[in-house]
């Protein structure tokens, strides 16, 4: 690491002799035509919505003043990623209604997993869209984007170029409902531990996947403060990236930003973080057979029983189980420049391959 620096800085100061000192700086941003999104709720832009219908309001009242298939008030560190990348937000791929692949997909849904689960979303509220079933809709979408783009026309101002494949962005933030699958099917965390080592196996064979079809730069997220999941991935990654000579793989530790945010919600001008801000009655204005958006009829008439609080920007906790805008935007500003990424490498600069 260190070494890297010293190289660049070195190579900086030789070369700024003959050249403009610009030429040096713009070199280093990856300039990602594209983002190829794999994941669950946290950055789910409207696949689980599209599929089992819209997270209903007040979902999306701050930024998007409407339902926009995120859970939460607002943007998502994704949209803070494309936002700050220069492209347009993901479309999600299973979103047949409006949606734009020019600068990529979002495969995403609320629920998912990394390993495909044995109950349904009724019984267990796992999306059946887990990280393989997003794999083949990735793969599909590669291979026919390609066959649809090569008949011109409209398409072509609908769906990405072969060579954005390469040069894309991959980032992934999955594996806390893997860890809730098994809570919620009672096993005891022993049982639960014993499975880590096949949800990191399954996770790193899609890493290879992507790989095989071009991939080249990986952003991964480690999982929020749920469980041990965050603390065993770094270690598994750097064998990963052995495999892969030609990937940049950086991983992202969210799940400090995310615990810091919340033990120091107070210092930092946010309420109780604990509390959701959308939700309905109980110690933590959550009860989770009224949710956030539920509505009731009273009198023939429908109205909101679980709605939201009056200033979502002064809460950290949307609905009980996402972020606000306010704390995915606080996130992203921690995570962007690389302070929390191993390599520490900035989010424009993913694309340049370090040791870790
Ligand atoms: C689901 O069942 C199959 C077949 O019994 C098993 O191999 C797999 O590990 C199970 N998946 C989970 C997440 O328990
Ligand atoms: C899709 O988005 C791209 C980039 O923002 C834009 O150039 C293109 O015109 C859009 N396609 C349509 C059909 O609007
Ligand atoms: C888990 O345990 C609870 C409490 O004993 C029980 O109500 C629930 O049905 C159990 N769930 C499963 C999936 O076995």
């Amino acid at each position: 690491m260190e070494s890297y620096y010293l190289r660049l800085h070195w190579l900086g100061v030789l070369i700024s002799v003959t050249l403009l000192p610009s030429t040096i700086f713009s070199s280093t941003s990856c300039n990602f035509p594209a983002i190829f999104n794999f994941g669950d709720s946290n950055s789910d832009t409207g696949g689980l919505s599209a599929a089992f219908g819209q997270a209903p309001p007040p979902n999306g009242e701050t930024h998007f003043h409407t339902p926009a298939g995120r859970y939460s008030d607002g943007r998502l560190v994704i949209d803070f990623i494309a936002e700050s990348l220069g492209l347009p937000y993901l479309s999600a791929y299973l979103d047949s209604v409006g949606s734009n692949f020019t600068h990529g997909a979002n495969f995403a849904t609320a629920g998912s997993t990394i390993r495909p689960q044995n109950t349904t979303i009724s019984q267990s509220g796992v999306s059946p869209i887990s990280l393989d079933v997003q794999f083949v809709q990735f793969s599909d979408f590669h291979r026919r984007s390609q066959t649809i783009r090569k008949q011109g026309g409209i398409f072509q101002l609908f769906l990405p170029e072969e060579i954005d494949f390469s040069r894309a962005l991959y980032t992934f933030d999955i594996g806390q409902n893997d860890l809730t699958a098994g809570y919620k099917l009672n096993m005891s965390t022993e049982q639960v531990k014993a499975y880590v080592p096949d949800v990191l196996g399954q996770f790193s064979n899609i890493i290879k996947y992507v790989y095989a079809q071009g991939g080249r730069s990986f952003w991964i997220h480690n999982t929020g403060p749920v469980g041990c999941l965050a603390y065993v991935l770094d270690r598994f990654l750097v064998t990963a990236a052995q495999d892969l000579p030609l990937a940049s793989i950086t991983y992202v530790d969210v799940y400090s930003v995310k615990y810091s945010i919340i033990s120091q919600a107070k210092k930092l001008g946010f309420e109780n973080p604990f509390i959701a801000c959308c939700g309905h009655g109980g110690k933590y204005n959550y009860n989770r057979f009224i949710k956030c958006g539920r509505k009731k009829i009273v009198n023939g008439k429908e109205i909101l029983i679980a709605k939201s609080c009056k200033y979502p920007s002064a809460r950290i906790n949307w609905d009980g189980t996402h972020f606000t805008e306010a704390a995915n935007k606080w996130i992203f500003d921690k995570i962007v420049d690389g302070s929390f990424s191993d390599p520490p490498v900035p989010l424009e600069e993913a694309c340049h391959k370090m040791d870790h």
